[in-house]
């Protein structure tokens, strides 16, 4: 096992978090120079706890009279998720904020950016809409160790484990990660929509109604009557999403570093920890996150 400090886990303490070190320039370059479009939706996360479906459920909303979930060339059956939405770490890090001007509206964006750390013209005044998505940490750690594996083949889950419980896991410390959102979603409901990994997956029906109308495109009785809904669920499911040839193969071209695209499907369920973390590591984890979380009415 590699030291700590050598490993890719390594990042820049700025201002309360730990930027991944790659990324810290591209993350302020997006805070000093993002300019939001009102329409713009804002699809945010903490690594490993979503990101590629709710980018899924979000594009499919997003695009379907364009797309109906059904057809045959949809994006989503040709192009990994990733590539469908920009994340704004790499594009701020490779200077690519052109194309971002170039999207049609309205765009759906991505970041792992804390809340704290979004551009101010995201977070104040009429902004942009932005939906988050959180998971139970200990599936989250499991699920970080297995992408973080791929870059850095040294890792142990120990050592993983133990960044997220002192906080310098990239993007932490998770628990501020979460309850920035989560307060902004409590004082803001109608610009932050906070989401729960577990709840998405314990009826995701439900759950891509209120984003289409969190996104200001609700379903309409005629769209009802279509199952254009359970359409969208079947389309990002993550058995299809998992199989689909293009998830099956490639890569993303991210500058900080490619990722297969099948790192993203690994196995898409709520309590996978159990099979990797002891139950005085869980005791451990839990305790400190309820002792952060008390009284914020999150747990
Ligand atoms: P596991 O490693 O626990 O399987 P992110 O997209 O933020 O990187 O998160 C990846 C996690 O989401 C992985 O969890 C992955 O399998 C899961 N995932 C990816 N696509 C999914 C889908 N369509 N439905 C449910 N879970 C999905």
């Amino acid at each position: 096992t590699l030291p700590r400090k050598e490993q890719f886990l390594v990042g820049r303490l700025y201002k309360g978090f730990w930027l991944p070190e790659p990324y810290a320039p591209g993350i302020l370059a997006f805070q000093r120079r993002f300019t939001p479009r009102p329409d713009d939706v804002v699809l945010t996360s903490y690594p490993k706890c979503g990101t590629t479906w709710l980018k899924a459920l979000a594009f499919a909303v997003m695009a379907r009279n364009a797309y109906p979930p059904a057809a045959a060339d949809h994006p989503l059956r040709r192009l990994n998720p990733h590539a469908c939405i920009p994340f704004m770490e790499d594009i701020f890090t490779e200077r690519r904020e052109a194309k971002l001007e170039s999207l049609p509206s309205p765009r759906l964006i991505n970041t792992h950016t804390p809340y704290s750390l979004l551009p101010e013209t995201v977070t104040t005044g009429g902004g942009c809409k932005v939906v988050y998505i959180c998971r139970d940490p200990k599936d989250m750690v499991v699920s970080l160790y297995h992408f973080l594996r791929h870059l850095q083949p040294g890792l142990s889950f120990s050592d993983t484990f133990d960044s997220v419980l002192d906080g310098t896991v990239p993007y932490g410390p998770m628990w501020d990660h979460i309850l920035g959102y989560w307060h902004a979603s409590v004082t803001r409901p109608d610009r932050v929509l906070f989401l729960k990994y577990e709840d998405l997956l314990q009826n995701t029906g439900e759950h891509v109604r209120k984003l289409a109308e969190f996104m200001g495109r609700p379903f309409s009785a005629a769209e009802e009557a279509l199952y254009t809904v359970a359409s969208i669920v079947e389309l990002c499911s993550f058995d299809n999403m998992k199989n689909l040839e293009v998830n099956k193969t490639g890569a993303t071209e991210w500058k900080c570093k490619n990722m297969a695209h099948d790192s993203f499907f690994r196995k898409g369920v709520v309590g996978d920890w159990m099979n990797h973390v002891s139950p005085e590591m869980a005791t451990r984890l839990d305790e400190i996150f309820h002792d952060k979380f008390r009284g914020a009415g999150l747990i």
